[in-house]
């Protein structure tokens, strides 16, 4: 793939005489070692892309467990096979825990958790952890680039004034660039290799190192500074994050006025143009997109500008899990039951589908507000064995023959495709269904099954 890196302004005074062509030919010739900081759902599948182009790969990780697992080849992400953790080891991939490891690779790539505090404002102290780490290892001719989500400004006034106390400068001594990680676990359609990186960096001569290194892996879509790449990112997952909330208050909305909302998108989504499907839910979960609109919310406030749609979209989302268990209640009342003493079973807890991914569940609050009701609860996730719910340890209920018996209702939170829907509606008096993971059963046991 050919690099095409535009030119653009220089932001700022860039008195640099450094051309970092020494590390863009070592990249080009694959010669270049890579070090990915933070061996997660986007760290891991990144080491993998390079591995694959032919990149010596080194993983750091402070989780001893995490650097077990993968000495032993064996994944603990459930969509990342343990093969492709094998297959990388054969090319050369090594992890380890030891930072002084850092200063032999040519591009360090960070990939550490960001997420936000109980004011939802952002947390960054595993970045500042990372960059206080690779400081101390620094060396000249390296290019750091920061993968994390962050606010814009963020890697500018965070991340480079810590890595320039090793007394080396950013855009001389060692090139800075900022590529938001657009990785979407279990998507089998977009991969890391096959979505387009946004590069930004505040110097010319950075953004081309930067810029030589992923299109090495992928299609390079360079902006003009650290700054915008960061508001890039934000901007695709605000605009998820409202288009959420926005079918989640469409869907109570029709649901008062007897239309069912399913019906409605799988019509509206025949538009081929100016229409693109959200569907509704529980809630939102993830790491990402109800974290990081809060990034920019808390970003724009401190300018004045206050966001009142990411604001009203936390509103909204956050009010979904109630909105399950309300309905749930009032199925159980219409059947003659009171909530306390039922027995529910939440069908899957991951925060979606075909994931093992539980950071920021709905599944949780479900839970919670079920069991200030007086409900018994239990979950059943193929891929999650384990959820903390507050200070409790819940571990996932195996579904042997007869153990659907056992419920008076069932709720899924999350449709993974191992789930048998038409056993559930067979065995379980009644279904309330989150994810329209129903419509394909037997029309015959409709009766048993309501949409929430
Ligand atoms: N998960 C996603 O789907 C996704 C998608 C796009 C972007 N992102 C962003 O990517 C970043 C990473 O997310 P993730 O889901 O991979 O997180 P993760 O929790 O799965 O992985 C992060 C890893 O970083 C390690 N770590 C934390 N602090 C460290 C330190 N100081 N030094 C070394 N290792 C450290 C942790 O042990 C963990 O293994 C976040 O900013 C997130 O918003 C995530």
């Amino acid at each position: 793939m050919n690099v095409h890196v535009p030119t653009f302004p220089l932001a700022g005074d860039d008195k640099t005489t450094a051309d970092f062509q020494g590390l863009i030919r070592k990249i080009q010739r694959r010669e270049a070692v890579i070090g990915v900081i933070g061996m997660g759902y986007v760290g891991l599948p990144l080491s993998d892309a390079f591995c694959s182009a032919g990149f010596r790969v080194i993983g750091f990780d402070l989780d001893d467990a995490r650097l077990t697992s993968l000495n032993r080849g064996a994944s603990y992400l459930s969509h990342f096979a343990d093969a492709r953790v094998a297959a990388m080891r054969d090319r050369g991939f090594s992890v380890t825990g030891a930072p002084d490891v850092l200063s032999r690779a040519d591009a360090v790539l960070i990939c550490v958790p960001t997420p936000i505090t109980s004011h939802n404002a952002p947390d960054l102290s595993h970045v500042v952890e990372a960059a206080e780490t690779l400081a101390a290892v620094l060396r000249p001719d390296q290019l750091v680039v920061l993968e994390s989500t962050t606010f814009p400004g963020a890697a500018t006034e965070v991340l480079k004034p810590i890595l320039e106390r090793s007394g080396l400068r950013a855009g001389v001594d060692f090139a800075l660039a900022y590529s938001p990680e657009r990785e979407d676990p279990g998507n089998q359609a977009f991969t890391t290799t096959s979505t387009p990186k946004i590069v930004g960096a505040d110097s010319e001569v950075e953004r081309r190192a930067a810029c030589a290194l992923y299109d090495a892996v992928t299609i390079t879509v360079p902006v003009s500074d650290m700054r915008t790449a960061e508001a890039v990112k934000l901007t695709e997952n605000v605009f998820r994050f409202v288009n959420i909330a926005l079918v989640n208050e469409l869907k109570v909305s029709f649901d008062a006025l007897g239309i069912d909302i399913w019906e409605v998108i799988h019509a509206a989504q025949t538009k081929p143009f100016g229409y693109m499907p959200f569907f509704p839910g529980p809630g939102v979960g993830g790491h990402c997109i109800p974290v990081d609109p809060f990034y920019l919310a808390w970003r724009a406030k401190a300018e004045g500008a206050a966001l009142k749609m990411v604001e009203l979209a936390g509103e909204i989302s956050q009010a979904m899990p109630r909105r399950v268990v309300d309905k749930t209640l009032r199925a159980l009342a219409e059947r003659g039951r009171s909530p306390i003493g039922v027995h529910v079973l939440i069908v899957g807890v991951a925060y979606k589908r075909n994931i093992d991914d539980t950071r920021e569940t709905p599944a949780r609050d479900i839970i919670e507000i079920l069991r200030s009701h007086g409900a018994r609860v239990s979950y059943h996730d193929p891929l999650a064995a384990e959820l903390m719910v507050g200070d409790t340890l819940m571990q996932s209920v195996e579904l042997g023959r007869d153990a659907l018996a056992g419920f008076d209702c069932a709720i899924v939170v999350t449709d993974h495709d191992a789930l048998d829907y038409e056993r559930l509606a067979r065995e379980t008096p009644l279904v309330i269904d989150t994810r329209n993971a129903m419509a394909g059963v037997d029309p015959a046991l409709a009766g048993k099954i309501v949409k929430a």
